[in-house]
């Protein structure tokens, strides 16, 4: 192993990452530190983070907004793919990290670094993002996950660590949560919350309304998607990032989109994770709708069943792979006609869909009535019931030739 002259380490500014400038450069003898700090709209001000790193200890840090590229390359995959892990979580830190890992190895290339670092526990979904894509862009590259090996176990460790070396740390009281935002949602973690029986605290959520506070009364939105994805809202196009911002206040400001699972984790353990992702739980609920006409049945249904396995492959840290491209080749392809409109009806802490169109619709009004003007021709039902149900009318003749039963009322009980 060539000795490590230059390390790029992601950059936050919170506790862990400041604590890993100093140390990093103490355990690799010197060695020069760089930040990297990415705008994923998580909602910070990151004017002065370069000069904090700095003021850290750290050579020069990169601050980039990368909210464009995040939503473009990452998030709207997502949405086309309908992507939720577990039924339920939008994903929005799984589909961040590979961004944030592509960044960490731009940076290292662009400053001659021999090693990237960041701040992930030992525990959780993060590391294995970080680490496998970062493995998957530079293989060359040395990874060290300070959290995993230093022994500053504790938030007060890591404080005493910093004071002794001056530098800025946050001043914010000690909260007892873990979060993870930006524009996509927001993860809360730890604290009370650790108990799956305790109701998330009112002090935990960041990005949504307590719906017992929300607004009286209701509005309704029209949003538009183009190819599956979304364009405009009400009608006022826009790009789909100031699209998810709006989305996130308007039904934030409802008490929309509070998501509150037990997950299983790929690195074996089940999780509480509280979620807020108001714009998601529309656009996915919205997007889905819009399927719903444009697709047909088998598309449709056969996409269901990939989307779970995709939102997985997100999950489990695995975007730069040949699963993730061929996966999202064939999503994508399925959005060809999914364009459309969908009304939403929002309320405190609920949306409803109350309309949707498309030139693709494949509703067909005629066929659909009971009333005037049906065109489905009810006598070609006969011969496909006939031929449909002749498996089981064979099974039936057979059955009974044998004296068996028709068919088993319940599983015989075991011993
Ligand atoms: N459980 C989620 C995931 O694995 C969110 C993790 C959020 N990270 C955090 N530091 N709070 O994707």
């Amino acid at each position: 192993m060539s000795e490590i002259k230059k390390i790029v380490t992601a950059y936050s500014g919170g506790l862990d990452t400041s604590c890993m400038i100093p140390w990093l450069s103490e355990a690799y003898g010197g060695a020069e530190i760089y930040g990297f700090t990415g705008d994923l709209g998580q909602g910070e001000d990151l004017s002065g983070i370069r000069e904090k790193a700095i003021r850290t200890g750290a050579v020069d840090c990169v601050v980039e907004d990368l909210q464009d590229e995040f939503v473009e390359d990452y998030i709207l995959p997502a949405v086309h793919a309908s992507a939720v892990y577990e039924g339920m979580y939008p994903l929005h830190t799984a589909l961040g990290r590979p961004l944030l890992a592509k960044k960490l190895v731009e940076t290292a290339r662009k400053f001659g670094a021999t090693a990237v670092a960041h701040g992930c526990t030992g525990k959780g979904n993060d590391q294995v993002r970080f680490e496998v894509a970062i493995r998957a862009l530079a293989p060359d590259l040395e990874i060290i996950a300070p959290l995993r090996t230093w022994d500053l176990l504790t938030r007060e460790m890591e404080v005493e660590y910093a004071l002794e070396r001056k530098i800025p740390i946050p001043i914010t009281k000690a909260k007892p949560y873990s979060i993870d935002q930006n524009l996509w949602g927001c993860a809360i973690e730890c604290g009370e919350m650790e108990d799956l029986w305790t109701e998330p605290p009112a002090d935990a959520w960041r990005m949504t309304k307590d719906p017992s506070h929300a607004p009286r009364g209701s509005i309704e939105m029209v949003l538009g998607f183009e190819q599956g994805t979304p364009v405009s809202i009400d009608g006022r196009t826009m790009s789909p990032t100031a699209l998810i911002k709006e989305l996130n206040q308007v039904a934030g400001g409802f008490g929309v989109g509070r998501i509150d699972m037990v997950e299983n984790r790929v690195v074996g353990l089940k999780s509480r994770e509280v979620y807020e992702a108001p714009g998601a739980s529309l656009i996915h609920m919205a997007h889905t709708e819009l399927e719903r006409i444009c697709l047909d049945r088998a598309t449709f249904n056969y996409k269901n069943k990939m989307s779970q396995d995709f939102a997985n492959v997100i999950y489990d840290g695995v975007w730069f792979s040949p699963l993730r491209e061929a996966m999202q080749a064939f999503l994508e392809e399925t959005q060809r006609t999914v364009t459309g409109e969908v009304r939403i009806r929002v309320s405190a802490g609920l949306a409803r869909i109350t309309g949707r169109r498309s030139p693709y619709s494949l509703y067909d009004m005629g066929l659909a009535t009971y009333s005037e003007g049906d065109t489905f021709d009810r006598t070609t039902a006969e011969g496909f019931m006939a031929l449909y149900g002749l498996p089981y009318k064979t099974i039936a003749e057979v059955r009974r030739k044998a004296g068996q039963p028709l068919f088993v009322k319940r599983r015989p009980q075991s011993s």
